[in-house]
């Protein structure tokens, strides 16, 4: 939590959004230390993942695939038998491994290489192996691209094709291992912020949203006001109820006004109370408005655009001085309130158009905490479901993909309604995409319609369609293999397993 204080104090006014997740700061990549390539003039990368080996019993290809990668800063480790190799990965850190079929004269079976296959993946499951094979062994070849090998490619071998390849297999584990690198924090901070605080059941699973609380929970015990922004149904009385729940006032009262709710003539009444009579057709008796209730406590002050100019200039006064009259009363009341608003309106919107007042806005927001639409933080989305789900029904593969690919926009209303409608719609309680009745998006039709961007079911039926060879998945697909590389990666889609089952 040591940045989020830093930047607190650095920026005055922080908003969720914008605050940066500050990593371990990115560590050289390139650097001239000792490899096979040590006389060369290119710089040899560091990182493990930057480095392949070559096991052919042939030496010839070891050495001009060397030359071929060295022109891609890319270190290779060469063995001409698959011991050596084997006994190469125990000791150095391998990002790919380019293997021959057969590493004896007389045998052109391709057992060997099958083996080798074999005896790799048991020892090493997750490294990326690509078979270099002899046009008469495709079939082997594919075979091992079934059990999990990455790629093949025939001998003679085109350059290009190898060398994308295998800067491409680089690329993912390097990205795979940020991702679970990013993943890791993600937990440690969750963890943290759920140890040292009462989340109030907040179903959340977005680094989006872990932001969010905590900021929210951070600036809780603080007595200032903090305002709350963010579409309808995201979620922001939610965020208000943690902030209350962690402050020091958390034992006192906690009033609710939704200013959205209330005709503006009695808006005023309702927050600093009445005198008996003080308007046409006040009740008989006085009344005591909100910031009475809420003395000592928290008044959460909803949809705060709505506050009419009149009101907002009491409210101003009362965040000032604590003082304040009731309507028709001169005695001036006080009280101590710590006050959290919310709004979907824009606010800079209104102040430009004169409907609120810049000195209020000022003073509402000395901490914001903007929540981001549902769709701008998709991993909250299913763990949401199930929660709302609780277990009355479940989501079969295709709905829980309709879900994640809608646009939400009635956010988590929207999200829970929809699943209410489904559970009580589904047979044998399971969820199909008809039972969520989603609307289609109604953008308004493009004359030229773009490609279609293909989703988590397109890319796994593409890719169990070509039996999980991603090269022939990505040209199916209209996709470069990179692009397609970066989509699997975005969606969590494992090659090996994907068309695997
Ligand atoms: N993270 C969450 N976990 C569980 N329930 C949630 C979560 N976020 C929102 N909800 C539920 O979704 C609904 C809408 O949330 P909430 O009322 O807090 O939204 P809001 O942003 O205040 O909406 P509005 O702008 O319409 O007032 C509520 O029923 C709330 O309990
Ligand atoms: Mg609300």
């Amino acid at each position: 939590m040591g940045n989020l204080e830093w930047e607190i104090a650095s920026a005055g006014r922080p908003r969720a959004g914008n605050i940066v997740p500050t990593g371990p700061p990115d560590i050289g990549r390139w650097q001239t230390t000792a490899s096979t390539l040590s006389d060369s003039p290119i710089p040899v990368p560091d990182s493990p993942m930057r480095s392949i080996l070559v096991i052919d019993d042939n030496p010839a290809v070891g050495t001009a695939l060397e030359s071929l990668f060295a022109l891609r800063e890319i270190r290779t480790v060469t063995a001409t038998s698959p011991a050596e190799g084997l006994e190469i990965l125990q000791r150095q850190p391998i990002g790919v491994v380019v293997q021959d079929m057969n590493f004896s004269a007389d045998t052109t079976s391709g057992i060997e290489g099958m083996e080798l296959f074999r005896a790799i993946r048991a020892r090493h499951p997750d490294l990326p192996i690509v078979l270099l094979t002899a046009w008469t062994h495709l079939e082997t070849a594919v075979d091992l691209v079934r059990a999990g090998a990455a790629d093949y490619l025939a001998k003679p071998w085109d350059d290009h094709k190898l060398l994308a390849t295998v800067e491409n297999l680089l690329e993912l584990a390097e990205a795979t291992g940020e991702v679970s690198r990013l993943r890791a924090e993600h937990r440690r901070r969750r963890q943290a912020l759920e140890q040292a605080y009462d989340l109030r059941g907040l179903v959340f699973a977005a680094p989006e949203t872990l932001r969010v609380l905590e900021l929210a929970c951070q600036v809780a015990r603080a007595d200032v006001p903090v305002l709350i922004t963010g579409p309808n149904g995201a979620g922001k009385e939610r965020i208000a109820e943690i902030v209350q729940a962690n402050s020091a006032v958390k034992d006192g009262p906690f009033v609710t006004v939704n200013c959205g709710a209330l005709p503006s003539e009695l808006i005023e009444a309702e927050l600093f109370g009445a005198d008996a009579g003080a308007y046409t057709g006040a009740p008989s008796k006085a009344r005591e408005g909100r910031f009475e209730i809420a003395d000592g406590g928290t008044l959460f002050l909803d949809e705060i655009g709505n506050l009419p100019l009149a009101g907002q200039a009491k409210l101003l006064r009362v965040l000032e001085s604590g003082q304040f009259e009731r309507l028709g009363s001169s005695r001036t009341r006080r009280a101590k309130v710590r006050v959290i608003s919310a709004t979907n309106a824009d606010l800079a919107d209104m102040i430009r158009a004169g409907r609120f007042r810049q000195d209020l806005y000022y003073r509402l927001n000395v901490i914001e905490l903007g929540l981001p639409p549902l769709a701008e933080r998709r991993e909250d989305v299913l763990p949401l479901a199930e929660h709302f789900l609780a277990g009355a029904a479940a989501l079969d593969g295709a709905a829980r993909n309709a879900l994640l690919a809608h646009a939400w926009p009635g956010n988590v209303r929207e999200l829970k309604n929809v699943l209410q409608r489904a559970v009580l719609l589904c047979r044998d309680q399971v969820i199909s995409v008809a039972d969520l009745g989603l609307e289609a998006p109604r953008a308004a039709a493009p004359q030229t319609p773009p490609a279609a961007e293909p989703d988590r079911a397109a890319i796994e039926a593409a890719l169990a369609e070509a039996g999980g060879v991603v090269s022939q998945a990505a040209s199916a697909l209209g996709l470069s293999r990179q692009a397609l590389y970066r989509r699997m990666e975005k969606m969590d889609i494992g090659h090996r397993d994907a068309g695997m089952a």
